[in-house]
């Protein structure tokens, strides 16, 4: 598995340094096929992936991806270094811009787990100490430009900010009646087209009240990182700001539970729009809390339980990104270019296999990371997986898919 990643993170490494900015990048991107560019989370995964077999590329990857960092605390979901050379396939997607060079959209924060992960090797305390202020920059940024209601979640004012981007979870809400790519893309400019009217200042883009969504996976992914990043500044001997982030962690994680966790189904759900209608559909977001250490033991319980149940989540190969009994479920296909509308992604298993191992159940998390090996032993580093049969689909060398080693090495950490 080592090996493979090597090669796989040697064939997608993209180096140069870009004239519109002047400075060097070296990164790996998703795929080369489909997705050419640095994506923010993405490359937070491969620098956790990296820190396994090359702490400096590791480093490396988050120096990239911290280059364009706005001085308001902004990062790109997206930075199209080199631009120029895939125009055509830039045509395709459906996008908003900041600058030609800088998506103008959030992804999942990440960020700190990366840094954590990056930091671990010999050079880790100079290396915090050149990122660290650029990453509580952003991490400030979210709390202040993305909780504008103050209650510790962070809003998403696209559907592509959650990195989650076609999940049946926002149908209703979007006004989406059939699962093509046509209603997909029509939904998302309803939503981005009116931001270009007000120029897309954050403050104005929510009181459109087009699409404000505080995302379950997004503020499990926010509280996480916010607690890691306290530590990394208490490591730093930062004792004010790491207090300062332990406690926006655990506001984060107490409004999640107060506000989305639905106990008569046992199951978390993002709340939508200024009036905060839960979004009840079952997917994943639904149990990645339980990567949280705080949770509450019921509400522990009433996610593994899901988790277990063979007609929604317990599958050959899962964990299904939508529960199998729900109507909105799909299986992958070949020629489908829909993602998280069904089929097993490694991201989401990671958080759900250490979380699992967090609350002590230790064999369900072993079965979902023996399956996620297996799936990449079988049919490569495909962006998602059949949840039923374990194929492969979507991205071929997908690289967030390498998250496997991780994976791996927690698996056989049990052994020795
Ligand atoms: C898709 C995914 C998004 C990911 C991107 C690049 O758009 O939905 O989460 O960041 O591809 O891999």
């Amino acid at each position: 598995m080592t090996d493979a990643v090597r090669e796989l993170y040697d064939r997608n490494r993209q180096r140069g340094v870009a004239p519109w900015c002047g400075f060097e990048y070296d990164f790996v991107c998703p795929s080369m096929g489909t997705y050419p560019f640095q994506w923010f989370w993405d490359s937070c995964f491969h620098a956790v992936v990296l820190s396994h077999i090359d702490s400096g590329r590791a480093q490396i990857e988050i120096r990239s991806l911290l280059a364009n960092a706005q001085p308001d605390g902004f990062v790109a979901h997206v930075t199209f270094w080199q631009r120029e050379k895939f125009e055509d396939l830039l045509s395709t997607y459906a996008i908003a811009y900041r600058t030609p060079y800088l998506s103008d959209c959030m992804q999942p924060p990440v960020l700190a787990e990366a840094v954590a992960a990056a930091s671990r090797g010999p050079d880790g305390d100079a290396f915090l100490a050149e990122v660290l202020p650029r990453v509580r920059r952003y991490y400030d940024w979210l709390d202040t430009v993305r909780d504008p209601d103050g209650d510790g979640l962070i809003a998403t004012l696209q559907p592509d900010e959650s990195g989650l981007d076609h999940t049946p979870k926002y149908d209703r809400y979007l006004g989406v009646t059939a699962p093509t790519l046509a209603e997909m893309t029509a939904a998302w400019e309803r939503v981005a087209g009116p931001y270009d009217t007000v120029q897309r200042e954050p403050a104005a883009m929510f009181s459109l009240d087009r699409f404000v969504v505080e995302d379950v996976f997004v503020n499990t992914i926010y509280a996480e990182n916010q607690r890691v990043l306290g530590s990394l500044l208490a490591r730093t001997g930062d004792r004010e700001g790491a207090a300062a982030l332990c406690a926006r962690a655990a506001r984060t994680t107490d409004a999640l539970v107060s506000k989305c966790y639905d106990p008569s189904s046992g199951l978390f759900f993002d709340l939508a729009g200024l009036r905060e209608e839960q979004l009840r559909v079952s997917t994943v977001s639904s149990l990645v809390p339980i990567v949280l250490e705080e949770l509450p033991p019921a509400v522990v319980d009433a996610l593994v339980r899901h988790l277990s149940d063979s007609s929604e989540y317990a599958t050959a190969f899962p964990v299904p990104s939508v529960a199998m009994n729900e109507p909105s479920y799909l299986p992958p296909a070949a020629d489908s270019k829909l993602v998280w509308r069904g089929p097993t992604w490694l991201n989401s298993n990671w958080y759900i296999a250490r979380g699992l191992r967090r609350h002590g159940c230790v064999d369900l998390a072993r079965t979902i990371e023996d399956r996620s090996v297996q799936v990449v032993e079988r049919g490569g580093f495909r962006e998602y997986y059949d949840p039923v049969t374990g194929e492969g689909f979507g991205a071929r060398d997908f690289s967030w898919t390498a998250l496997a080693l991780d994976l791996l090495i927690a698996l056989e950490g049990d052994c020795t």
